[in-house]
């Protein structure tokens, strides 16, 4: 058969066609794991960064795995704000749940500060140990709509559950420069030491448009607004109000107030 064939050109295109898909195919089923592996690995990352563990310049897997032994998951219900023992943390995938009917709660639009629709009625919450086994910090998985995706985050609390000690994105698709600018350090640093929670324990943080005078005490529940991010900056305020509130990890805190989680 000479090469002008038209059969033999067939034959050969689709023999190299079904070649290149199967050689693709197969790098990405194989590299699944990997990539799975890696995104788990760099949220452990992010956490410990949101929590003022280790700072951002800490990538390698054996640091990140080593600072996260200071770490214990626990699963809370929602609802209850109790820790449920039964559920094992390390298959526990709130983000999936939250999408499925009968593990998921679904929020009133009244109460859907973070416009996200339903929540899981379990999921994790982190604390942070020292060295004497003592709680640090306890860290809230938080996420809420931002002007173009939902942001997911972290939020670090002090003990007293009110004051905050580090917040940090993981993912979010806002613009660079713009919404983007949540994860500018000297953003995040504004947050340390602001107060979540007001004196009956409702939510207080607000994230004005412009620049607070932060010497100024009276502002302990106030962050700048980003600029041209107002409405990001509407969403930071608002995801982090709904997951310290009664329909978010209020209850745990509560219970966790009462030194009724050990
Ligand atoms: C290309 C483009 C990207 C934008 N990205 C964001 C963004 O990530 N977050 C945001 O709040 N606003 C963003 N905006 C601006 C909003 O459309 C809106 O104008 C803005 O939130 C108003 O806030 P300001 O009062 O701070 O300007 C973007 C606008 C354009 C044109």
């Amino acid at each position: 058969m000479g090469n002008d064939n038209v059969k033999k050109i067939l034959l050969v295109s689709f023999s190299l066609s079904i070649f290149c898909s199967v050689l693709v195919c197969g790098s990405a089923i194989s590299l699944k794991e990997l990539q799975q592996t890696n995104k788990a690995l760099d949220i452990k990352r992010n956490l410990l960064i949101s929590s003022g563990v280790i700072n951002s310049s800490v990538t390698e897997k054996e640091k990140i795995l080593k600072a996260y032994e200071r770490v214990t998951e626990l699963a809370v219900d929602i609802n209850s704000g109790s820790v449920a023992d039964d559920v094992d943390t390390k298959k526990l995938d709130a983000r999936k749940l939250a999408k499925v009917a009968g593990e998921n709660i679904v929020l009133n639009s009244g109460d859907d500060l973070a416009k996200i629709k339903t929540i899981s009625k379990v999921s994790k919450v982190y604390l942070v140990k020292n060295s004497s086994n003592q709680v640090e910090k306890i860290v809230l998985p938080i996420h809420g709509k931002g002007l173009w995706s939902t942001m997911y985050g972290f939020l670090a609390l002090a003990p007293d559950t009110k004051t905050i000690k580090g917040l940090g994105f993981y993912e979010h698709g806002e613009t660079p420069g713009l919404g983007g600018e949540i994860d500018n350090p000297s953003w995040k640093k504004q947050w340390v030491n602001k107060v979540a929670l007001d004196g009956k324990n409702n939510p207080q943080i607000v994230v004005v448009k412009g620049q607070v005078d932060h010497s100024d005490s009276a502002n302990y529940n106030k962050v700048d607004g980003l600029s041209g991010a107002t409405i990001t900056s509407n969403g930071v305020q608002a995801l982090v109000n709904f997951w310290v509130s009664d329909n978010g990890f209020g209850p745990f805190l509560a219970k966790y107030r009462n030194g009724e989680v050990l």
